[in-house]
C-alpha cells in the first residue's frame, strides 16, 4: 500500500507516485483492500460533470492517474479559467463542498472574495448607484480562487497546485478554439471588454470579438499558471501579480491594496444542512445564502406534499406550489443574510423545522385556486447556461467534490491585469446598497449584506452533497445562475428524489424562478406555454417569461452506478470511468492508495 501524507519526503514522492499509479490503472484488476471499503469504492467508479468538456476530459485524466476528487475538481476548476474566462477564475472565488470517502463529515470552503479595507461604504449607500459596482475598477473584490484552490489541494489533495495547473497552462498557451457559448459572451460583452485596453486585447480582434471557431490563445494566462506553479499562491497575493493588480485596479477607480491582498484567507466553515424526504442534503453556508435557502425550500416543499398541497404534477397548481417555497425563502434571505463574520446570521431557526411549519402552513393558507391544466410548450433546443460554473465529482474511493466559481458576470469587472491575463470579479455587486437599490440580478438586501471594508458579499452559490438513509451518496450537484442558482438546485434535487428521473431528464425539465423581489414569477420560455404562464398570471401571479436559465452539472447515484450530466442549456460535459487502482479512503491529511498488484 502507498499512503501519501503531509510529511516533507512523501510529497516529494507524490510527483512520482500518481505515474505508477497511472499504470497500474490502466493494466492491473483491483482487488478489495484489507480496509473497510464502503460500496462506493467496491464500484470503483468515477465521475465527472462540468460546463465544458475539456474540464470534464481534464478531470478525468487526473482520477484515471490516480488523482482524488479534490485533484480532479481542482484541474478543472483551472481549465474552466482558461476556456470559460467569462465565468469564473483566478480573478474571482467559490466555494466547495467535501465528503472524504468514508466519513460522513462533510466539510465546506469559503474563497469567497472580500471587500477592499479603503471601501467607502457610506458613499457607496449615499450614492445607491449598483453600477458603480458592476464594471470596472470598484466592482472588483479581493480575488480567493488562488488561495482556495491551494487551501483544497494542501487538505484534500494528493498532488501540489503545480501539478494541477498544468492542463491549464498547456491549454492557455497552446490556444483553446473558441466554442458557441464563449463566442456569444463575447459578442454580448463587446463594449465592455473594449473598455478596458488589457482585456481587449486578449478577447478582440482589431475591435471585433474573437469567433466561434477561432483559437483563443492566453500567453500571459499561462505565464501567470507556470509563475503560480514555480511560486505558488504567494506570486498572486504577495508577488509580481499582486502589484501588478493593484495598479490596474487603481488606473480603473478601485481601490484593492496590496495589504487586501497579503491578508486574504480563505475560511473553512460550518455547512449547511437540510433533510428531505430520507435524504440528508449539505450544502454551503453564509457567506452563501444558498445552503440556508435551499434547505428550507426543501423542508416547506415536503410539508406542502404531507399536507396534500403541492397540486398534481402537470397543473398550475403545482407550479404555484413550487413557486410559493422560494419566494418564502428569499424573502428570509432578505431579511437575514450576510457574512457571519460581520452579523449574527440566524441559520438555525430558518433551517428549523419550526419555521419550515410556519411558512408550510402560510403557504397552505394562500393557495386556494383552483387547477388548470398547463398545456407543454413546442420543443426546441435550449439555450442559456451561464456565467459562473460548477463542478460535481465523485472518485473511485467515494470522495465527493461540488464546487461552484465565479467571477460574477460575464468577464467580470471587465477589468483584466495587463501582463497576467487575469480577468478580476465584479463580485462587489453581490452586496446590497438597500431595499430600494437592486443590483444586477434584481436582488435587494438589508444591514446584514451591506458593504463593508473586508466583508464577503453575499452568494446564492449552492454546491451540494446529498445523501440517502444508509449515509451513501446520492447525489453531487450545483449551478450557476446568480439567484437562480439556489431555485435550480431545489428543482433539479426534487425531480431526483420525488421522481427518480434521469440526470439528463431532471435537468431537461423547465424551470421557474422567483425571489420575493421583484415580485415576479419567471418561467423559462422553452417549457412553458402561454397557456400556463395566462393561467398563472390568473390565479394572481406577475408573470416574466425569460431565455432558459443556469447550467447545473449533476452526478445521481443510481443503484451501485452513477448517472452523470451536464445541463443541455449550457456547453458542458459529463462522464464517467471506471477506475482499478484501489483508492482506500482518507484520514485527516492522508489518502491511502493501493496499487493492484
Ligand atoms: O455569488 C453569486 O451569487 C453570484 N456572483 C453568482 C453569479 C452567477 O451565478 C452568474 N450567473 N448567472
Amino acid at each position: 500500500m502507498l499512503t501519501w501524507n503531509r510529511s516533507p519526503l512523501v510529497r516529494r514522492l507524490r510527483w512520482v507516485v500518481p505515474c505508477l499509479i497511472a499504470a497500474c490503472v490502466v493494466s492491473c484488476p483491483g482487488r478489495r483492500g484489507p480496509q473497510g471499503n464502503g460500496p462506493d469504492a467496491a464500484a470503483g467508479e468515477a465521475a465527472v460533470a462540468t460546463a465544458n468538456p475539456e474540464a470534464t476530459a481534464a478531470a478525468l485524466a487526473v482520477l484515471e492517474a490516480g488523482g482524488n476528487a479534490a485533484d480532479a475538481a481542482v484541474t478543472a476548476a483551472l481549465v474552466l479559467a482558461v476556456v470559460q474566462p467569462h465565468s469564473s477564475g483566478l480573478g474571482g472565488g467559490g466555494f466547495l463542498v467535501y465528503r472524504r470517502a468514508g466519513s460522513d463529515r462533510v466539510e465546506t470552503l469559503d474563497f469567497r472574495e472580500t471587500a477592499p479595507a479603503a471601501i467607502d461604504a457610506a458613499a457607496l449607500a449615499a450614492k445607491g448607484d449598483p453600477e458603480l459596482l458592476q464594471d470596472g475598477g470598484l466592482a472588483v473584490a479581493v480575488p480567493g480562487e488562488v488561495a482556495g484552490l491551494d487551501e483544497i489541494l494542501r487538505r484534500f489533495g494528493s498532488a501540489p497546485l503545480a501539478r494541477a495547473i498544468e492542463p491549464a497552462r498547456r491549454l492557455a498557451a497552446g490556444g483553446y478554439e473558441i466554442d458557441a457559448r464563449l463566442a456569444e459572451r463575447l459578442v454580448a460583452r463587446k463594449s465592455l471588454l473594449a473598455r478596458f485596453p488589457a482585456t481587449a486585447a486578449i478577447f478582440l480582434d482589431g475591435g471585433a470579438p474573437r469567433p466561434r471557431g477561432g483559437r483563443l490563445v492566453q500567453r500571459d494566462l499561462a505565464h501567470t499558471m507556470a509563475l503560480l506553479a514555480s511560486d505558488g499562491p504567494r506570486a498572486f497575493y504577495d508577488g509580481p501579480i499582486a502589484a501588478a493588480m493593484v495598479e490596474e485596479v487603481a488606473r480603473q477607480g478601485g481601490v484593492l491594496s496590496r495589504d487586501d491582498l497579503r491578508g486574504y484567507r480563505p475560511v473553512w466553515r460550518a455547512p449547511v444542512e437540510g433533510r428531505y424526504r430520507g435524504l440528508r442534503v449539505v450544502s454551503m453556508g453564509p457567506p452563501s445564502s444558498g445552503g440556508v435557502l435551499l434547505a428550507q425550500m426543501l423542508a416547506v416543499w415536503e410539508r406542502l406534499g404531507a399536507a396534500g398541497a403541492q397540486g398534481a404534477p402537470g397543473t398550475t397548481e403545482h407550479l404555484a406550489a413550487l413557486a410559493e417555497p422560494l419566494r418564502h425563502a428569499f424573502a428570509d434571505r432578505i431579511a437575514a443574510l450576510g457574512d457571519p463574520d460581520f452579523v449574527d446570521v440566524p441559520v438555525a431557526e430558518l433551517t428549523s423545522p419550526a419555521h419550515a411549519d410556519r411558512t408550510a402552513a402560510a403557504i397552505r393558507a394562500a393557495l386556494g385556486f383552483a387547477a388548470v391544466p398547463p398545456t407543454p410548450a413546442a420543443t426546441a433546443p435550449l439555450t442559456g447556461g451561464d456565467h459562473t460554473s460548477h463542478i460535481s465529482v465523485a472518485d473511485a474511493a467515494g470522495n465527493l467534490a461540488s464546487m461552484t466559481l465565479s467571477i460574477n458576470t460575464s468577464f467580470g469587472s471587465g477589468v483584466t491585469v495587463p501582463g497576467f491575463g487575469i480577468v478580476l470579479n465584479d463580485e462587489m455587486d453581490d452586496f446590497s446598497l438597500g431595499l430600494a437599490s437592486p443590483n444586477v440580478y434584481g436582488l435587494v438586501g438589508g444591514a446584514a449584506n451591506s458593504v463593508e471594508p473586508g466583508k464577503r458579499p453575499l452568494s446564492s452559490m449552492t454546491p451540494t452533497l446529498v445523501f440517502d438513509e444508509r449515509g451513501e451518496p446520492f447525489a453531487v450537484l450545483g449551478s450557476p445562475g446568480g439567484p437562480r442558482i439556489v431555485s435550480t438546485v431545489f428543482q433539479v434535487l426534487v425531480a431526483l428524489a420525488d421522481r427518480g428521473l434521469a440526470a439528463r431528464d431532471a435537468l431537461a425539465l423547465p424551470r421557474l424562478h422567483h425571489q420575493a423581489v421583484p415580485d415576479r414569477l419567471r418561467l423559462e420560455s422553452r417549457g412553458f406555454s402561454e397557456e400556463t404562464a395566462t393561467a398563472l398570471v390568473k390565479r394572481g401571479y406577475t408573470v416574466a417569461v425569460e431565455e432558459p436559465w443556469s447550467d447545473a452539472q449533476v452526478l445521481v447515484r443510481r443503484g451501485s452506478s452513477w448517472d452523470a450530466a451536464s445541463d443541455a442549456r449550457g456547453v458542458g460535459g459529463a462522464a464517467k470511468v471506471r477506475i482499478r487502482a484501489r483508492i482506500l479512503g482518507s484520514g485527516p491529511g492522508t489518502t491511502a492508495v493501493e496499487a493492484a498488484p
